[in-house]
């Protein structure tokens, strides 16, 4: 089932863009538990729940400016594995390993802001607030913090019970091509469009070694260096990263989009239309005749109003995936563990 609603969207000048955004409203498990997402859902259960989860999370980024790259990936980790239930935050019991300790996750940040604004939310409406409209709001927030754009967030996700380290492979895998990328957005009622837009989000935040190291030797699987990755750039990156076993736990971290990494901008499509993308998923996105249209679009710098309308309607597509609503899930009164 899916309805389309009219929504309004700010542009960070100050302007407001009209915008038709399409909601999905996921049916999940018994259709007659599913319900909708409703902009404006807490207005008379929690109606400063917005603003405390503003406020908060403008606290946060103020004083570390990388942690909106964090929030905004909490969010797209959560929606991946298992839809929008922020079965992300749970944590590992003896008898399970949650999903935020499956190597995917290993370096998701971000967890201690969303606890905190989740005790704010409970001191003012007790058990109103669920994690995964946290998250869902905190994503958004970070966004336009970042100097990028802003939306309506359609509200109402319950909290997940369950969360295994096992559902991670639900992630788009790290070392695939553009047609493993297609088929793990497709997975999720994501389309192309939905993947050359959301990947966009590398214009915020950082990389590992571990994550992209392979690309820069030859190895006992590649007999070059990876081709697609421009030759000056990847020297540089040799430096920084001196061994293509990047340890897991080294700390040596690189700017997925170099020189802006802190503000949301189309600064990203210029690296990867560069051969400059870090990451293996960015830089396939060249591989594709749409997505390839769409990054030297994106690239030429006379498109952002576009972008930034675009990233808008595909976040609120992701931030429905596999929602829990109605009388499904719960609402945690923690963010790490079932009631
Ligand atoms: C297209 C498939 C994607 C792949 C394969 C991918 C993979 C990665 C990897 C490997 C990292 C670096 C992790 C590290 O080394 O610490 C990363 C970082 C990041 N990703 Fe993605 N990603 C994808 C899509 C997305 C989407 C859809 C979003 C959000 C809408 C997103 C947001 C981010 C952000 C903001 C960071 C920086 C995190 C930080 O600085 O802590 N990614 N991604």
């Amino acid at each position: 089932m899916a309805a389309a609603a009219t929504v309004r969207t700010r542009s960070l000048a100050g302007g407001v863009v009209p915008v038709a955004l399409l909601l999905l409203v996921l049916c999940t498990g018994s259709s007659s538990a599913a319900g909708q997402l409703d902009v404006g859902y807490y207005n008379k259960t929690c109606p400063a729940a917005e603003e405390i989860v503003r406020n908060e999370t403008a606290a946060a980024v103020t004083a570390s400016p990388d942690l909106a790259a964090a929030l905004l990936r909490l969010h797209y980790h959560d929606c991946f594995v298992q839809g929008c239930d922020a079965s992300v935050l749970l944590d590992s019991t003896p008898n399970n390993t949650a999903e935020r300790d499956a190597k995917p996750n290993g370096s998701l940040r971000g967890f201690d802001v969303v606890a905190r604004v989740k005790d704010r939310l409970e001191q003012a409406c007790p058990g109103t607030v669920s994690c995964a409209d946290i998250l869902a709001l905190m994503a958004r927030d970070a966004v336009s913090l970042a100097k990028g754009p802003s939306w309506p967030v359609a509200l109402g996700r319950r909290d997940g019970r369950i969360s295994s380290a096992g559902s991670c492979g639900e992630l788009p895998p790290l070392h695939g091509d553009v047609g493993l990328m297609v088929q793990a957005f497709a997975a999720k009622g994501l389309d192309l469009k939905d993947l050359v837009v959301l990947s966009g989000a590398h214009t915020l935040g950082k990389a590992h070694c571990s994550s992209y190291a392979d690309r820069l030797y030859a190895s006992a699987g590649c007999s070059t260096p990876d081709p697609a990755l421009d030759a000056r750039y990847a020297d540089r990156l040799r430096m920084r990263c001196t061994s293509p076993y990047a340890d897991d736990n080294s700390t040596t971290t690189t700017e997925l989009d170099p020189g802006s990494s802190d503000t949301f901008d189309t600064s990203y499509y210029r690296h990867v239309a560069r051969r400059r993308g870090l990451l293996r998923s960015d830089a396939s996105l060249l591989d594709h005749r749409f997505t390839r249209a769409y990054v030297l679009q994106a690239a030429s710098g006379r498109y952002d109003g576009h972008f930034y309308h675009d990233f808008a309607v595909s976040m609120a597509k992701m931030a429905a995936i596999g929602v829990l609503t109605g009388d499904q899930g719960e609402i945690r009164r923690k963010c790490n563990v079932v009631n």
